[in-house]
């Protein structure tokens, strides 16, 4: 059985201007252990992808579609279910660690408190297993910090409370919605580095959201490039890197920023995704697109198996092998 199986997920937002469909009909899969990236520009519904399964979206949303956790649905469940899987078999870290730690608790106490409530541990347990798990991820000197505020830390360390604070009780799936944006390059490294790290110490399924394709490469099996809440490719992380066919994909390739090199100024994809308001007919990147033509601004090509555990919504893929590695 997989570990998590979303069929058709569809995110619809109704707005005062009409209805925003933020996620199209996106369907994948996860196995156990195994890490799968959903990368993508601003605004593509990488987040909302998330909050669906999660069951964190805004009031004016509305979820269609299946998602099933260990062959549960997970979709739409009353909050009281949601707070037992949310804690216990899903964790969640959100690009900004602000957002789910109380500035005005010491860290220690956050963490001891998750462990009481949903482990039913004393507060010895509690904080002895606290501190164990910042050990894991290699916050220096644990013990002492457990006495520590947030703003107290760096945005590295606080980063790593986070994945800590989503670790503690052992999650089988943990979703990391752009978990080093905030961080600068160095630091971003070294949260991936981690990150590998206890994917392979506790087994944790891990779903990576990011706009940089960069960011999937040392972490992920497989890769979904979203845009305007669609999928435009989707197939192992190998094969989108080597042989990306998607027009999308060969452009977020180029714009990968690297460690090693000091030129600031990145190829960007020239323009700005869709209004999801004012989508055109067709294809939602054909305004950016160079192969464009006549098909693509009518009709929205399907997504396709164009070959075993590959598929793409392109009219005019092209095949310029390894877009990623010229430099
Ligand atoms: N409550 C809401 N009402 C209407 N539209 C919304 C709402 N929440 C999100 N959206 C829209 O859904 C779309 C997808 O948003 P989402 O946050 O998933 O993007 P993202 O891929 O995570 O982008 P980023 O990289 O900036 O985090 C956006 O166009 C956004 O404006
Ligand atoms: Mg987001």
């Amino acid at each position: 059985m997989k570990l998590l199986e979303v069929n058709d997920l569809e995110v619809k937002f109704a707005t005062p201007e009409g209805h925003v469909v933020a996620v199209n009909k996106l369907n994948f899969s996860l196995d156990k252990g195994q890490t799968l990236g959903i990368v993508g520009e601003s605004g593509s519904g990488k987040s909302q992808t998330a909050f669906a399964l999660m069951g964190l979206l805004a009031k004016n949303g509305q979820i269609t579609g299946s998602a099933k956790f260990e062959g549960q649905e997970i979709l739409n469940l009353p909050e009281q279910q949601l707070n037992h899987i949310r804690a216990e078999q899903i964790a969640m870290i959100f690009q900004d660690p602000m957002t789910s730690l109380n500035p005005y608790m010491k860290v220690g106490a956050q963490l001891m408190e998750v462990l009481i409530k949903h482990k039913g541990m004393s507060k010895q347990e509690a904080f002895n297993h606290s501190v164990r798990m910042l050990d894991a991820v290699k916050m220096p000197e644990a013990h002492k910090r457990m006495s520590m505020y947030p703003h107290e830390f760096s945005g590295g360390m606080r980063q790593r409370v986070m994945i800590a604070m989503a670790l503690l009780c052992q999650p089988k799936l943990l979703i990391a919605d752009e978990p080093t944006t905030a961080l600068d390059v160095t630091v971003q490294a070294q949260i991936m580095a981690l990150l590998n790290e206890l994917k392979a110490d506790f087994g944790t399924s891990i779903i990576m959201i990011t706009h940089d394709l960069g960011v999937v490469a040392g972490i992920c099996d497989s890769v979904l490039v979203m845009y305007a809440g669609r999928t435009m490719e989707y197939g192992q992380v190998r094969d989108i890197f080597y042989q990306p066919t998607h027009p999308y994909t060969q452009g977020l390739l180029k714009a990968i920023p690297r460690l090693d090199s000091q030129d600031a100024t990145l190829p960007t994809i020239a323009g700005n995704p869709p209004n999801l308001l004012r989508l055109p007919p067709g294809c939602p990147f054909q305004e950016r697109c160079e192969f464009v033509d006549a098909q693509c601004q009518q009709t929205a090509p399907d997504l396709t198996e164009f070959a075993p555990g590959r598929l793409r919504a392109c009219f005019h893929p092209s095949v310029n092998a390894n877009a990623g590695s010229d430099s």
